[in-house]
C-alpha cells in the first residue's frame, strides 16, 4: 500500500501573538516560551473545513495524478465537521465532483490522520478500492473560545491530504498502530452540541460550545503516549529510531516535540517542526508536516518516516513510511 500524492493548504489569514496580546491577557513572550507558536492561520468567515479540505485534496491529487472520477473512497478526519450531519466527506465528495466515490468521516480529534491512513490503507491493501484520498481537515478557530487564554493561543485552521493506491513503486506504508482511552475523555473535550448535551440557550451561555482543556495533564499522556506508540511502530518494522530520516509528530507544541525527540532518542535534526507558524491544526497537523517536508527536501526517496499522532479521546496511533 502506498502513497501515491500528498498536499496541504492553510488559510491566508495570519494571527499573531502580537494579535493576541490584542485580544487577551497573553504576551508573545509567554506563548514562545510555553508552545514555541509565533503565528496560526485562521479561515476567513463562511470558509468551512470542507473548503480547506478540497483545497488541500486537489493538491494531493494533482501530485498523485488522480481526478476526481477515480477516487472510490474519501475519508475525512475532522473534529471541526462543517454540520454534525451529513459528513464534511460527503461534501468535500461534491465540491472535488468525485461522482463514483464513497465517503465517510473519522473522528478521532488531533490522531485522526493517522487514524485515517489506517483505514483508508485497509481498503486498498484488501483490493475493496483502487484509490482512496484520507484528509485531516480543521477550522479549529470555530471551536476555540477567544475569551480563554488558557486554550485560544495554541491552534490553527488547515488541511492535510494523502493519495492511498496499490503501486509498488511508490511511497510504502509500512505500519500504522492506533490506541485510545476514553477514561481520559474530559481532559480534552467540547461538551455542547452532542446528544448527551444539546445545544440551548443555557448551553451557549456556559460557554460548552468551545473545547476545554487539562493542559498539564495532557501534556504529561501527549509525551507518554506518542513515546510508546512510535516504539511500537519501530518495534513492529524491527526499527531503530537512527534509521529514520524524518520523525513527524503532532505539532501541538515545541515542548512536547521536544520532549517525545528526546524521549525517542532521536537527534533535534531528525524532528519536523512546523507548530511556530501553524500552531495546533489537529487532524491537519501531521498531513501538512508531511507535505511541506517533502516539498522542502527534508524526505526524498527511500527515506524513513515516522509519523506519531495524540488527541483528544484520549486516541494516539504511529506510522512508519518509506519514501
Ligand atoms: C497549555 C500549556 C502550554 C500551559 O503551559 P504550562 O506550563 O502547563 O502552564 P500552566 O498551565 O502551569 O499555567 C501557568 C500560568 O500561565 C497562565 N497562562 C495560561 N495561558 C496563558 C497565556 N496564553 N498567556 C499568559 N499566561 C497564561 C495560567 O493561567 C497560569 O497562571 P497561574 O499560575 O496564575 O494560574 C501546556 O500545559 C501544554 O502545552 N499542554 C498541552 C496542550 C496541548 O498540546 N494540547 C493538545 C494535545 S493534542
Amino acid at each position: 500500500m502506498s502513497i501515491t500524492g500528498v498536499g496541504s493548504h492553510v488559510p491566508s489569514r495570519v494571527l499573531s501573538n502580537a494579535d493576541l496580546e490584542r485580544m487577551v491577557d497573553t504576551s508573545d513572550e509567554w506563548i514562545r516560551t510555553r508552545t514555541g507558536i509565533r503565528e496560526r492561520r485562521i479561515a476567513a468567515e463562511g470558509e468551512a473545513t470542507s473548503d480547506l479540505a478540497v483545497e488541500a485534496a486537489r493538491k494531493a491529487m494533482a501530485a498523485a495524478g488522480v481526478t476526481a472520477d477515480q477516487i472510490d473512497l474519501i475519508i475525512v478526519a475532522t473534529i471541526t465537521p462543517d454540520h454534525l450531519f451529513p459528513s464534511t466527506a460527503c461534501l468535500v465528495q461534491h465540491k472535488l465532483g468525485a461522482s463514483r466515490a464513497a465517503a465517510f468521516d473519522i473522528e478521532a480529534a488531533c490522531s485522526g490522520f493517522v487514524y485515517a491512513l489506517e483505514v483508508g490503507s485497509h481498503f486498498v491493501q484488501s483490493h475493496t478500492y483502487d484509490t482512496v484520498l484520507v484528509i485531516g481537515a480543521e477550522k479549529m478557530s470555530s471551536v476555540v473560545d477567544w475569551t480563554d487564554r488558557n486554550t485560544c493561543v495554541l491552534f490553527g485552521d488547515g488541511a492535510g491530504a494523502a493519495i492511498l493506491q496499490n503501486r509498488p513503486s511508490a511511497h510504502g506504508l509500512l505500519t500504522t498502530c492506533l490506541g485510545s482511552d476514553g477514561g481520559k475523555a474530559g481532559l480534552l473535550e467540547m461538551q455542547g452540541g452532542g446528544s448527551a448535551c444539546p445545544a440551548t440557550a443555557d448551553t451557549v451561555s456556559r460557554r460548552l460550545h468551545f473545547l476545554r482543556m487539562d493542559g498539564k495533564e495532557t501534556f504529561k499522556n501527549a509525551v507518554n503516549a506518542m513515546v510508546s506508540a512510535a516504539n511500537e511502530a519501530l518495534d513492529r518494522c524491527g526499527l531503530e529510531i537512527g534509521q529514520i530520516r524524518c520523525v513527524i509528530p503532532h505539532q501541538a507544541n515545541q515542548r512536547i516535540l521536544t520532549a517525545v525527540g528526546e524521549r525517542l532518542g532521536a537527534t533535534p535534526e531528525q524532528v519536523f517542526v512546523n507548530v511556530d507558524r501553524y500552531g495546533n491544526t489537529s487532524a491537519a497537523s501531521v498531513g501538512i508536516a508531511l507535505d511541506e517536508a517533502v516539498r522542502e527536501g527534508r524526505i526524498t526517496r527511500g527515506d524513513l518516516v515516522l509519523l506519531v499522532v495524540f488527541g483528544a479521546g484520549l486516541t494516539w496511533g504511529a506510522a512508519v513510511i518509506e519514501w
